[in-house]
């Protein structure tokens, strides 16, 4: 059983895709084991792209992520961390296979909708960030 961090960014609740998401991600085996729906600080978003702070599209991403609300979650399941990258498709939508949550509703890399923690150790820091409060449901 794994646990990773799901984050619906800013453009996929304006276009009002969670339930969409959500039922993408419950369909495919995985639960939903904690979720919230707020505008993240400034200094949450750094913090978890600090990795790609020296890179030409820091501040936009964090642009992104604080342009309105985010609906973070906690994912659990079997091989959780692989399953919903391989649900959510390639990072660059252009590339991402219809079928996928980015290949089937996203365009391009500025707005591609969803994160998900890249491994284990990614989605124990995300979710420590994110839910510091921690989570209801193991
Ligand atoms: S990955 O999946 O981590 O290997 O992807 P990577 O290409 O390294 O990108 C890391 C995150 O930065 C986002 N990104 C961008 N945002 C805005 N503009 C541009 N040009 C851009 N390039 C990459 C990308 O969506 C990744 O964020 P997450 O939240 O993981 O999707």
């Amino acid at each position: 059983m794994e646990k990773t961090l799901v984050l619906i960014k800013p453009g996929g609740v304006a276009r009002n895709l969670i339930g969409v998401i959500s039922q993408r991600i419950e369909s495919r085996g995985l639960s939903i084991t904690a979720m919230k729906l707020i505008n993240a600080e400034r200094s949450t978003v750094e913090k978890h792209y600090a990795e790609h702070a020296s890179r030409p599209f820091f501040g936009e991403v964090c642009d992104y992520l604080t342009s309105g609300p985010v609906l973070a979650m906690v994912v659990s399941g079997t091989n959780a961390v692989k399953a919903i990258r391989a649900t959510m498709g390639a990072t660059n939508p252009l590339d991402a296979s219809p079928g996928t949550i980015r290949g089937d509703f996203a365009l391009s890399i500025e707005d591609n909708l969803v994160h998900s923690s890249a491994d284990l150790e990614a989605a124990q820091n995300e979710i420590a960030l994110w839910f510091p409060e921690g989570i209801v449901k193991n």
